[in-house]
């Protein structure tokens, strides 16, 4: 058997799979606190909790985490965290960001903008991990000063489950040691100071930028893995005694490229996941270097490129409109499907809370088109829904300007189960559309990582240093519960766009 982990924005959830299969054994999931800063010892309860609602890893052979990417776990030299994890969503080091791209470009920003594309995939935003760094040295010099390592939220919790942690905590029984941290090449790429391309494509970090954001570049970063090579073993304590030696912890992912790996994506597919990000992306051989910002050249779990645009404004502008309109899912989904295709012109451009893909933390949304014709609940459901789903198309033309070839679209996150978004998908995105059964994807794709890190293990060249070539990811399948035709309706994102560009 081996386990998943998903240490979302939200909560942690595991799956137990058997590893030659792939078929479900068991499960269990545990909320913690969410939000834009949380304490890192919510993920870690949040996971011994998930793990005993699962039944327990006294019996799996091989683990994996995944996690949501960049947030900023910064560790002094005892291992304590310095402050609160600064997470993906947090938009304080916006002004960093600019700050950073500037500097690169000596002053230039568009030089700076694609020098950053160039060299670490992404055009610098608040997301990024190093300009949380950057903010931390302006804003809190203090805690600066303290920052021994620098991890990411799943390199945090593999480093827990090895037996790593604070001095002095009976959880932690191998204590402090920043050296045994270690993480993959998709998480390391969305840090900022990672090229994933660089030293003849093998991946290497890039200090200068490191040292561009906090001054110096004395800190401690996680050894990034191959993408089947374990890093540790889990401490028994932690994941139980029954297998020998301890299980297997393989390298992780960011959440992204777990969830590529869990629906299976292959070259020609798009996922769009709508979660607490809306999140565009696609598997390539190699990442380009878009200047302009809208596509992030990120790595994937398995040696590919992983490139991906990412909106702030999904699940939380169907959760504004419930709130509105006061309904449940059903109810939104119910009102939306009332009203006709472009819902008579009324429009919503969906910043509701800044957005990143336009990158324009600041903005705010806009309704337009109400009339006494449109103010009605329908329409405003379907406003809200086409809104969301543009701005995901948005992300797709931006992938196909980078010349990614895309001929499918897998429609993924909670949201992807709505009637109404699968009916509304098909018009706005003008692609058929496969909607794989509902499952963890992010889990799922951890857990098929560790079946391959087990594999590699157990083929005995998986030494580390690397993925033996000749052992491939497990091929378990993914079931794909519907496939919608396309159904291009262009009104809708043309009146769209026509109001985008306005505001
Ligand atoms: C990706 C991103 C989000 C988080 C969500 O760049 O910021 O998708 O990974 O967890």
């Amino acid at each position: 058997l081996v386990a998943g982990v998903d240490t979302s924005t939200q909560s942690c959830k595991i799956v137990v799979r058997d590893a030659d299969t792939g078929e479900l054994v068991r499960s269990g999931s545990a909320k913690h606190p969410d939000g834009t800063e949380v304490h890192p010892d919510h993920w870690w309860s949040a996971f011994l909790e998930a793990a005993a609602a699962a039944g327990g890893l006294v019996d799996v052979a091989a683990i994996a985490v995944g996690g949501q990417q960049h947030g900023l776990v910064a560790l002094d030299a005892a291992g304590n965290v310095v402050r609160d994890a600064l997470l993906w969503n947090d938009t304080r080091s916006a002004a960093a960001a600019e700050a950073l791209i500037s500097e690169l470009g000596e002053g230039d920003r568009a030089a700076g903008a694609q020098r950053w594309a160039d060299v670490v995939g992404s055009v610098l935003v608040a997301s990024l991990t190093v300009t949380k760094l950057r903010w931390l040295r302006d804003a809190e010099p203090g805690n600066a000063a303290r920052v021994a390592a620098v991890a990411l939220p799943h390199d945090w919790l593999s480093w827990r489950i090895a037996g790593y942690g604070p001095q002095g905590d009976p959880s932690a029984p191998l204590g402090p040691d920043l050296d045994a941290l270690f993480t993959d090449r998709s998480d390391a790429s969305g840090t900022g100071y990672y090229d994933a391309q660089g030293a003849d494509g093998a991946g290497e970090y890039r200090p200068d930028l490191l040292r561009l954001a906090l001054g110096h570049d004395d800190v401690v970063l996680p050894r990034v893995l191959a993408p089947a090579e374990a890093g540790a073993v889990a401490h028994p304590t932690i994941a139980g005694s029954a297998v020998d030696g301890g299980a297997l912890i393989g390298p992780g992912a960011g959440d992204n490229a777990g969830a590529s790996l869990g629906v299976g994506m292959v070259p020609g597919d798009v996922a769009i996941s709508i979660g607490t990000s809306g999140v565009v992306s696609a598997v390539a051989p190699r990442r380009t270097a878009d200047g302009s910002g809208a596509i992030n050249g990120f790595a994937d779990a398995t040696g590919n490129a992983l490139m991906l645009a990412v909106t702030l404004n999904a699940a939380r502008v169907l959760d504004a409109a419930r709130t509105l309109l006061d309904v449940d899912f059903d109810g939104l989904a119910a009102l939306a499907l009332q009203a006709p295709a472009g819902s008579d012109g009324l429009v919503l451009v969906p910043y509701l809370e800044g957005e990143r893909t336009p990158n324009r933390p600041d903005a705010t949304g806009t309704l337009h088109g109400i009339r006494l014709a449109t103010s009605t609940r329908p329409h405003l459901a379907r406003a809200y829904l086409e809104g969301m789903l543009c701005g995901l198309a948005d992300g797709l033309d931006a992938l196909r300007a980078q010349g990614v070839p895309i001929e499918r679209v897998m429609l993924i996150g909670g949201a992807a189960q709505s009637p109404a978004v699968q009916q509304i998908a098909p018009q706005v995105f003008g692609l058929p559309i496969a909607i794989p059964a509902p499952g963890e994807y992010v889990a799922d794709g951890a857990a098929r990582q560790a079946a391959w890190v087990l594999a590699a293990a157990r083929g005995g060249t998986a030494a580390p240093g690397g993925a033996p070539a000749d052992v491939a990811p497990p091929a378990w399948s993914t079931t794909i519960a519907t496939t919608l035709p396309a159904d291009p309706h262009p009104i809708i994102r043309d009146q769209y766009a026509a109001v985008r560009d306005l505001v």
